[in-house]
């Protein structure tokens, strides 16, 4: 995509990433792709902010260079060093040794450590200012968001945040990067969540002192470096992001997770007279077969409802290892203080309930109901699982 102004002087110069499979080596993006955006300032003197993956490096040069020659450029903005943004510096450094690199303290000898670069570097503080002729760049520290050296770029003038991964999301640029663009907005949403919750969730403290160090800033543009530019309503995507946030440490809106696993069926069959009394009880429910999806894509549900219930027979006397690798996910992003219930079959012995509360005990889950059952499900039996479905779901209402 070739450049795009954002405002005068300022311009969006980004690549979409259609072949990453795996964003940071773990997230499925294969469907959605990503977009690393970079931004160029061209004043009296020139500023690059934020870069791209090292094998977009290429990509990013001829953007660049639609603009204005790399040995023009004054500074190289480094808001945050994971090489999803710094990868592309090594060719950059080559052919534009002479910018500056402006860093965060806790940057510099990151830069150091990933590039082995200690000369040329600028260390900005909290409030620090940059001028470029008519335009100014501010940076605001901004730790754990999510590394320990992010921080962000403010252009006061034309009020536009260069908020680096805060408030970015999956999902490449379908030729057009703005919010007011798009008349599918809810899919660039669903997407800045399933990021937040993949990337930034375990951060939201440092989110939410982020969000409250921003509030009396000015923002006619939020220009993150994933995802979408949000112009229409900047505030949206800033309040999402505190909403998302808070979930961290406040319940979030009643509702179910259902993740499960079957090896012959029969957990699978109670799964759905379990559904059917959530959903008689009037409670949203969002379904994962963890053996088939990955939990980047079940994260968004767990982070957002109030209400887990765990499917899962027992294999050889533990929990269903797909459904245990979901719910390790949920421990390492600390999805805390959810209301659970568990049910499953077992053929020869018990053992996944057991190891499922020794997988959980971190997140201090209160676990309401359980329902084994061994062999196969019966009619008596999945009345009982559609009861427990309701009165689970019935208790998260009486809850709120
Ligand atoms: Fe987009 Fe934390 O890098």
């Amino acid at each position: 995509m070739p450049a795009i102004a954002v405002k005068p002087g300022i311009y969006w110069i980004g690549v979409n990433d259609r072949t990453t499979d795996l964003f940071e080596g773990l997230w499925p993006i294969s469907h959605e792709g990503v977009s690393y955006n970079s931004y160029l300032v061209l004043d009296e003197k020139k500023a690059l902010i934020d870069m791209a993956a090292g094998h977009h490096a290429t990509g990013l040069l001829e953007q660049i260079q639609d603009l204005v020659e790399p040995t023009e450029l004054d500074y190289i903005v480094v808001n945050h060093m994971e090489p999803d943004h710094t990868g592309a510096l090594v060719l950059l450094r080559s052919l534009a040794p002479q910018a500056e690199l402006v860093v965060s303290a806790k940057a510099k000898a990151m830069m150091s450590d990933f590039y082995g670069i200690t000369e040329g570097l600028r260390v900005v503080n909290d409030g620090d200012t940059l001028s470029l002729g008519s335009h100014t760049l501010s940076f605001y520290m901004a730790p754990f968001v999510h590394w320990p050296e992010t921080m962000v770029t403010y252009a006061p003038e034309q009020k536009v945040l260069f908020s680096c991964d805060a408030f970015g999301g999956y999902g490449a640029m379908r030729g057009d990067i703005f919010d007011d663009q798009h008349a599918d907005l809810d899919y660039y949403i669903q997407e800045s969540l399933r990021y937040y919750v993949n990337i930034v969730a375990r951060f939201s403290g440092p989110v939410l002192r982020a969000i409250d160090k921003l509030k009396d800033v000015e923002i006619e543009v939020v220009a993150p470096s994933h995802g979408l530019l949000w112009r229409r309503d900047p505030g949206q995507i800033i309040e999402l992001y505190r909403q998302w946030a808070t979930y961290a440490s406040e319940a979030p809106k009643p509702g179910v997770t259902l993740v499960y696993g079957s090896m012959y069926g029969n957990t699978e069959r109670m799964m759905n007279a379990v559904a059917e009394g959530v959903t008689q009880a009037g409670v949203p429910l969002a379904v994962f077969d963890a053996a088939r999806t990955h939990p980047s894509y079940i994260l968004p549900a767990l982070w957002t409802q109030s209400g887990v219930i765990v499917g899962a027979p027992t294999y050889e006397v533990s929990l269903f290892p797909p459904v245990a690798q979901a719910i390790e996910t949920a421990v390492h992003k600390r999805i805390m203080n959810r209301k659970a219930a568990y049910f499953g079959s077992y053929g020869w012995s018990k053992g996944a309930l057991r190891g499922l509360e020794q997988l959980t005990e971190p997140l201090k889950w209160e676990w309401l109901d359980t329902l084994e059952f061994a062999g196969a499900t019966t009619k008596e039996n999945l009345h009982q699982g559609e009861a427990f479905g309701e009165r689970f779901a019935q208790n998260l209402l009486q809850g709120q």
